[in-house]
């Protein structure tokens, strides 16, 4: 009969487990991408907008120092926006490279996004609410408490 209280601890165990499992697949690791313009608008502001400005249009806060910016407005075409993405990988003049930090991918996608941005053809999005405040929140005291809990039961 010594088995059965260890087959028991067996199912808790696994029951355990499974509830682990199940509390993992609610945290934020993100696994969709999100949006090209998304990817774009964020890279940009990040990255680009200090000296190019907000729509690119050559009126960012480091412009004057840079000796001027000349607007971005009708410079990315079908034309030039492969020759352009080696620009910002490798930089030009004043300039920084952004190949360590930006891929080809995203880096075409920043410029089809300030294309269609200096173009006046699309609005920059308000920004998403940060993370802190509020829809995230319970999910943190959330993984506190079951993280509390583990503690208790060792
Ligand atoms: C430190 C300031 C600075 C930052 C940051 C910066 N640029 Fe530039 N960028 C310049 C300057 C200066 C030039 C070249 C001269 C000009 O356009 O007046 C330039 C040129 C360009 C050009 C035109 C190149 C050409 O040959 O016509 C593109 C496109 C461009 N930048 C995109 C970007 C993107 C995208 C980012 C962000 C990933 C970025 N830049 C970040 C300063 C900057």
């Amino acid at each position: 009969m010594r088995w059965l209280p260890a087959g028991f601890a067996l199912a808790l165990g696994v029951t355990a487990a499974g509830y682990a499992l199940a509390a993992d697949t609610t945290s934020t690791v993100p696994t969709k991408r999100p949006p090209d313009q998304e990817v774009g608008q964020a890279l940009w502001v990040q990255s680009c907008a200090a000296c190019h400005g907000t729509k690119g249009l050559g009126d960012g806060p480091l412009a004057a120092a840079l000796g001027g910016v000349k607007t971005l407005k009708g410079a990315i075409t079908a034309d030039t926006l492969d020759g352009l993405v080696g620009v910002v990988r490798n930089g030009k003049d004043k300039m920084p490279a952004f190949s360590e930090t930006i891929d080809a991918g995203d880096t075409r996608r920043v410029l089809e996004w300030i294309r269609d941005i200096s173009d006046g053809k699309i609005q920059p999005k308000a920004p998403k609410a940060a993370p802190a405040s509020g829809i995230k929140k319970p999910d943190v005291e959330g993984k506190k408490d079951v993280e509390a809990e583990a503690a208790d039961e060792e």
